[in-house]
């Protein structure tokens, strides 16, 4: 793709050639198709339309230095999206199929991979949803599983540089005992109030605190949170967050780099004790926060004091990064090679 400006590329929607498809129809899941339309057919009465039926994943494929393309822990994802069809009631897709899907969207797709060394990759968006007709609230008999991919810049314009951050207190993300642990489009609905709040008053993303208490730090819109302090990665333990696979694995790099780790509850009330503060997902990698910023109270916390990010979210992120791109030993087994 010789007419991408990769460098500069937006976190958005790019058209590629091809996306995989397959439905479960009948009580079984039929054959992958590729199709090169954006478009799907659907009925009008399908549930995910009505009453939300829908889950989906984020990926990302790396080409590295060697030119070689790279999986990061897929095998999370496929068994995330498990979890999310068992907790709105619809049909679970194998592990394998999984797999098959998004390792084919990203060959067929080859030539939209980013080039090594322009900060760019290829999103992977596997998404599931109730596409059978129902009127009554229940779950469909038929669903439809799609990957499409579209290379992707950094999620927050800033990149790997600090992110202003807003807590928003006058809408909730999601319920304690909701759908917060699952990737479901309507914890997305759910947060877009949020999300507007935070960008009208300038901030990258919306904080959302525990829903019953507005006390406890829950997750920084599409990524979770991490704060650093006495070489401790700290990391809030919730019933409403989506279990990130980002901060899974800097929970693993924190300990192989000698810190300790706490996943505990985090009282907002602590942020004014951290040396360093980040958000973490597949969109958002690790982007440090220079402030955060409680609208309502208007009591403002403020980090990276010299325009820069900490040094311990800088190794961090390094070392992710350079599992991700083939570059840091892959002890772990987190990367599947395409060829
Ligand atoms: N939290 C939310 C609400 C998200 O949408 C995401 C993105 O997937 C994350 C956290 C980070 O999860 P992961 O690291 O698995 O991408
Ligand atoms: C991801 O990190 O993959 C996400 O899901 C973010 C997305 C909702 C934009």
């Amino acid at each position: 793709m010789e007419n991408l400006d990769w460098k500069n590329l937006p976190f958005g929607y790019i058209k590629t050639d091809y996306n995989v498809r397959c439905v479960y129809k009948d009580g079984k899941w039929g054959e992958l198709e590729v199709s090169s339309s954006e478009y799907i057919n659907m009925h009008m009465a399908a549930t995910a339309l009505h009453y939300g039926q829908e889950a989906f994943e984020g990926m990302k494929a790396y080409r590295g230095k060697d030119g070689k393309v790279r999986l990061f822990r897929w095998d999370e994802n496929a068994k995330r999206l498990q979890q999310s069809c068992e907790g709105i009631y619809m049909a679970k897709l194998p592990l394998e199929l999984f797999r098959d899907a998004c390792i084919k969207a990203v060959k067929l797709n080859e030539c939209f991979i980013p080039p090594y060394g322009t900060g760019a990759s290829l999103y992977i968006r596997p998404l599931l949803f109730g596409s059978g007709a129902e009127v009554g609230v229940r779950p469909a008999k038929e669903y439809t599983f799609v990957v499409f991919v579209t290379p992707v810049g950094p999620y927050f314009k800033t990149g790997f540089n600090p992110v202003k951050i807003a807590i928003v207190r006058d809408s909730d993300r999601a319920a304690p005992l909701g759908t917060g642990v699952f990737k479901v489009g309507g914890n997305y609905a759910a947060s877009m109030r949020g999300t507007e709040r935070a960008h009208d008053a300038g901030y990258g993303s919306p904080m959302y605190l525990d829903a019953k208490e507005k006390r406890y730090i829950d997750e920084i819109g599409a990524a979770n949170f991490f704060g650093i302090k006495d070489n401790t990665y700290i990391t809030p333990k919730s019933s409403s967050i989506l279990p990130s696979i980002t901060n899974k694995s800097l929970i693993q790099i924190a300990e192989d780099l000698g810190m300790k780790v706490e996943r505990r509850p985090i009282e907002e009330s602590e942020l004014s004790t951290f040396e360093e503060v980040g958000a973490c997902g597949t969109a958002a990698v690790i982007s440090p926060i220079g402030e955060i910023n409680d609208l309502d109270s208007g009591k403002v916390y403020t980090y990276c004091k010299d325009g820069k990010p900490g040094p311990l979210s800088t190794k961090l992120y390094e070392t992710l990064v350079g599992i991700q791109y083939g570059e840091i030993e892959d002890k772990h087994g987190w990367i599947t090679i395409i060829d």
